[in-house]
């Protein structure tokens, strides 16, 4: 099954928080999803309007490289993507089409129950586990202090008990992981929620068109919510 140019690409979470509310979201704008387990394609029945179903963290690069349309990305992602990615002097544009009402979280630093944290310099020199290296070293630049980050993809919770770093710096949306893993939140460095991205180049009239028809419909769904 390969892909048609002329439908409408959009790129939305396969499984984790923003999963359900995307298709949610696009079954409220009248799009009818065929999505079938273990298909990372899904084409809308009625509409010219094809679904890539990927990891979170890949969204906002495969907007940006105009490989898909549009994505739904949480703003943290998009961030730490634009801070990567403009490190290593790739492009980085896309526009923001709407800010959307789900998929809120925060980014935050936290610690073992047991450390004595008095602040943020208390992690002085130590060790801090995230997915999120170029947030955390924002934050952490913009207080003074210098840490060493130990990169984690997932799990970064269990990395205080495996003895690999004194600290975390990850999402807590309900702080459900950080109590069942013994961890308390400090600092919060970056709130969030999800968002809807378009790629930078200008798109053909006819998927235009479909952009266009989607908006007003996303944009009626959340006031109907407030
Ligand atoms: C985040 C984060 C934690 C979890 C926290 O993962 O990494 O594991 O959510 O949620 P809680 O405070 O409600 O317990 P995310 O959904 O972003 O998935 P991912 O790490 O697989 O991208
Ligand atoms: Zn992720
Ligand atoms: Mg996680």
């Amino acid at each position: 099954m390969t892909l048609d140019q002329t439908r409408l690409r959009i790129a939305i979470q396969k499984s984790g928080r923003l999963s359900k509310e995307c298709q949610k979201m696009l079954k409220g704008c009248g799009v009818k999803l065929n999505l079938r387990e273990q298909r990372l394609i899904a084409h809308a029945e009625n509409m010219p309007i094809d679904l890539l179903l990927v990891r979170d963290d890949d969204i906002p690069g495969l907007v940006m490289d105009g490989v898909v349309d549009l994505g739904v990305v949480g703003e943290n992602v998009l961030e730490e993507t634009v801070m990567e990615r403009q490190a290593q002097g790739d492009a980085a544009e896309y526009n923001v089409l709407k800010r959307l009402d789900f998929g809120g979280c925060r980014l935050s630093l936290a610690v073992a129950q047991e450390l004595d944290y008095q602040g943020v310099k208390s992690l002085e020199g130590k060790r801090i586990a995230t997915s999120y290296p170029w947030l955390l070293k924002r934050y952490m630049d913009s207080q003074g202090v210098k840490f060493k980050s130990v990169m984690l993809n997932g799990s970064v919770e269990v990395a205080p008990r495996a003895g690999v770093a004194e600290a975390i710096c990850d999402l807590v949306s309900t702080g459900a992981t950080l109590e069942a893993n013994g961890l308390v939140e400090t600092d919060v460095i970056f709130r969030s929620k999800a968002a809807l991205i378009q790629s930078a180049n200008a798109l053909p009239a006819s998927k235009q068109a479909v952009v266009d028809t989607l908006l007003p419909r996303i944009q009626g769904l959340q006031q109907a919510r407030e």
